[in-house]
This record gives structure tokens, sequence and C-alpha cells, in this order.
């Protein structure tokens, strides 16, 4: 267990990785402790808001923080770093005008008041979410517009990706999407929302053949991510309503208008792969992110997730000074489903602190996993920031966890297997760290049959990224090693 330290945070060390980093550079990282193995080939390739200003002008919300690309090299126990800004033409639009141009979806308004807002639904990509590799391309990626391509050299701006035209000008790409790790397939969706919503399935090979089924649903769907089994998709429509008035005049970001209806249940979409769907309804809810899920022998379909009782208000204020005790905790949940009967239960795996950002091992996606590797709050006890690293036994039910409290703030993280391993947790656990004390972040590998014991290795970084959202590993390396 870990040892209390008192107090393992303050908001105002916490704020501290809210700051932007305005600057873009490449080094080798010379500070290390520990051994990195020398045997960790390939690239981290990490995501998030690194600018959350405009020469002194907050945005309202980190989600509309403009997308800056961190890449870690690994070989032979080096490790080097590259940060580049996705160049989108509203990121180049803003840098030259040093000011706000464009309303955010999540919070931030342009200047001006709702005169300036009032039917402005020009809204910012920012590029911010997600950064994968497949197939060759390296893709920037938010949830609202199609994905930008990137290269995975330089992390120069390549333009809008496509898929040799099967994207249209308006379609949203999730930030989410899975690898098939039978076929290297790229599982992903898009959903265009009103009164009903259509929901497109998309799959593209590694060679970059698109195919694309579609579903119509009823209602708005407000969908984050997903989970890919190879006969389902599922999707849970969390009981969200959108009343697009206030934003359309002005008046509130589309994201203060979003509301979770308590008294609402969850719906949960099951498209299978043949183009028929069913619904089940579950208890209300909130549901950011999907650890996995896979089909039991007996066709039931189980799904781990973090679930939220209900959704975090977006407010007015500066979302710097939160009350981390009033926001509802996110608990790992197991769903299991039936869809022969329509039937679901659900099972609460750990809800004694708050966790975020669950991943299981590559190969495991859409199959049965047993380990699930999240970031969570330091301690047993309210909410907080995330501190630490959590590994989760869903066959024991018992977890171990690693702290970075009182000075550390984490990032999610990321599994990369050990070459030639055969056990689950024979991995190495990569999670990028904010020292507030030396205000610069360091990246903390940890092997993941031993996470109670610290990172075997830490690299720290001449600067600090700010608190970032996804990011893939992958064994390619496109540096050349002198
Ligand atoms: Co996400």
């Amino acid at each position: 267990m870990v040892a209390s330290v008192s107090p393992p945070y303050t908001n105002a060390d916490w704020m501290l990785g809210y700051q932007s980093l305005h600057t873009e550079g490449e080094y080798w990282i010379e500070a290390t402790d520990g051994s990195i193995p020398p045997n960790l080939t390939g690239t981290l390739f990490r995501n998030g808001p690194g600018q959350l200003d405009i020469n002194g002008h907050r945005y309202g919300h980190p989600f509309d923080g403009d997308g800056m690309i961190s890449a870690f090299t690994f070989k032979e126990g080096r490790i080097h770093y590259l940060n580049r800004f996705v160049r989108t033409p509203e990121f180049i639009a803003e840098q030259k005008a040093q000011k706000i141009l464009y309303r955010g979806v999540f919070g931030t308004m342009k200047p001006g008041g709702w005169l300036a807002n009032i039917f402005d639904l020009n809204f910012k990509n920012p590029a911010n979410t997600h950064i994968i590799y497949h197939g060759g391309k390296l893709l920037a990626l938010w949830e609202a517009a199609r994905p930008y391509r990137m290269d995975p050299l330089t992390l120069e701006t390549l333009g809008t990706e496509t898929f040799n035209g099967s994207l249209a000008k308006g379609q949203s790409f999730t930030a989410h999407p899975k690898f098939d790790p039978n076929t290297g397939d790229l599982k992903a969706f898009g959903v265009q929302t009103g009164p009903s919503s259509k929901l497109s399935l998309f799959s593209i090979t590694p060679q970059g053949q698109f195919s694309e089924t579609t579903y119509t649903i009823p209602g708005f769907a407000f969908l984050h991510d997903f989970v890919w089994m190879p006969n389902y998709s599922l999707f849970f429509q969390n009981p969200v309503s959108f009343n697009p008035l206030p934003p359309l005049l002005g008046l509130k970001t589309a994201g203060e208008a979003l509301q979770l209806d308590p008294n609402a249940p969850t719906r949960i979409i099951g498209c299978h792969q043949s183009g028929q769907f069913f619904t089940i309804e579950a208890d209300p809810g909130f549901i950011f992110h999907f650890a996995n899920g896979y089909e039991d022998p007996r066709g039931h379909l189980i799904v781990d997730l973090i679930a939220y009782d209900t959704f975090p208000p977006l407010g007015t204020g500066d979302y710097r000074e939160v009350d981390f005790a009033s926001v509802p905790p996110g608990k790992l949940i197991r769903y299991s489903l039936d869809p022969e009967h329509n039937t679901v239960s659900r099972q609460v795996l750990l809800d004694d602190r708050s966790v975020e950002f669950p991943v299981v091992h590559p190969s495991k996606v859409g199959g049965a996993h047993r380990y699930i590797y999240m970031a969570t709050i330091h301690a047993p006890g309210p909410n907080a920031p995330l501190q630490g690293l959590l590994k989760f036994d869903t066959v024991t039910g018992s977890y171990e966890t690693y702290s970075f409290a009182p000075i550390g703030y984490v990032n999610e993280p990321i599994v990369v297997p050990v070459p030639g391993s055969t056990e689950e947790d024979d991995v190495w656990v990569l999670m990028v760290v904010f020292d507030a004390k030396q205000q610069r972040s360091f990246l903390a590998i940890f092997e993941g049959s031993g996470i109670t014991q610290g990172p075997i290795a830490t690299a720290y970084l001449e600067h600090h990224i700010p608190y970032g959202l996804h990011g893939m590993f992958t064994p390619e390396v496109f540096r050349s090693f002198g």
C-alpha cells in the first residue's frame, strides 16, 4: 500500500500543469534515473492541449487548447524528444493575429460578449485529443472533424486526412478508434447528431482500404469513445440533452448546453457487424472512456469502463479553481449484456478511489483481458487530481498502485508489450508525469508486473508538458540513431 502523504496535493501545484508550453524543440534526453530497457524500441506519440492561451488570453476550457504532439523515440536505452503543434488553419490564423478568433466547443467564447458570438458556429478544430499511427499515417484526432495527417519523423502538419476521399467535409471521426489486433485494421466511427443521429462505422485496413456501415439511432448522441469487438461495436448513449439555442445565440458555449438528465436511462446500442443493431436501457450515468469489451463463451458481452454518477458540469468560472472533493469520482464498472434476452447487469469493480484513462494490453483489444491500467488519485478517499498508476486484476478483484504525490500529477498510462513476451502483464507502462515542484515533466517507465516498486527508469524533460489527453506507442522508429 501507498504510504500516506499529507497533503497529497494542492490546487496551486495542480494548476501549474495548465500553463501553456509556447515553444517547440527537440533534443536527446540526458537526465535519466534507473535503467532504460535496451529492448524498448519504438515511438510514443502523445497529444494534448499544449497552449491554453493566446497572448495571455486564456481559453475557457482545456479541451479547447491547441493540439500539441510529443514524440518520444526509444532505441538502445536512449530517448529523443520532439514536440510540434498541429498547424490547423485556425491555429495558424490565431497565432498570426495573437488573439482568440474562434469559438471553442467546450468553454471558449470570442471576446465581445454575445454579439460577437451570435450565430457563429464556426468552431475551432484544436486537433488535440489523440494521435495514432496506422498504415504508415500519423493522424492527430479531434472527434468533431476529420483527422490531420502529420509527418512521423518531423511532426510537420501535412493536411486533412480523407482516406482517399471517403470522409466528406464536415464528417466527424472519433478520437478513440481501436486497432483490431488480429488484422491490424483501424475501427472508428463518426456521428452526425440531431433529433436522430446517423452513426457511421468505419473500418480501414493497413493498406488504406476503407469501408463504412451506417446506422440511424434515435436521439441526440454525444459519443466520445466506444467498444469494439469482432462481432459487435457498442455505444453507450449517455442521457444527455443538448439545447442548441443558447450556443446559437452566443449565450453559452456548446459544452455548457449539454445537460445530463439524472432520471433518464443510459441507452446501450449494440451494432452487430451484419448491419443490425439492438438497444438495451441501463441505469443513468455518464461515461467518457472504456477499458475494453469482449464476448464471453455464453455470448454475453462484457464491458469494463469508467462511469460517473453525474455529468461534471462545465461552469462559467475558471476551470482551474475546481473543488475536487465536489466532482463526481470515476468508478471502474463492469457491464454484462445479454443481447439475446436484452438484459444488462452492472457490477462495481472499484469505487474506493477515483480513476480515469483505462487501458489494456493492445493484443487483448476486443478479446478477454485480465489487467486494466489506469491513472488514479493518490489514495482511497474523496476525489482529487490524478497522481498515480493503478493496475487492476479483474480475476482476483485486487489492485496495485504507485503514487507520485505530493509533487507529481499524471497523464494516461500507455501499455507497451515487452518483445517476445507471453504473459499479459509482461509489459512496460509509460506515463508522462508533471512535477509541480520543478515545473517540468518526466517520463516514467514501469514494469507491468511490478507497479508498486515504482518506475524502473525515469527520463527528465527540460520543460513541462501541459496535461495531455491520449496517445499511442508504435514499435516503429522514424529517426536514425547515429
Ligand atoms: Co478520451
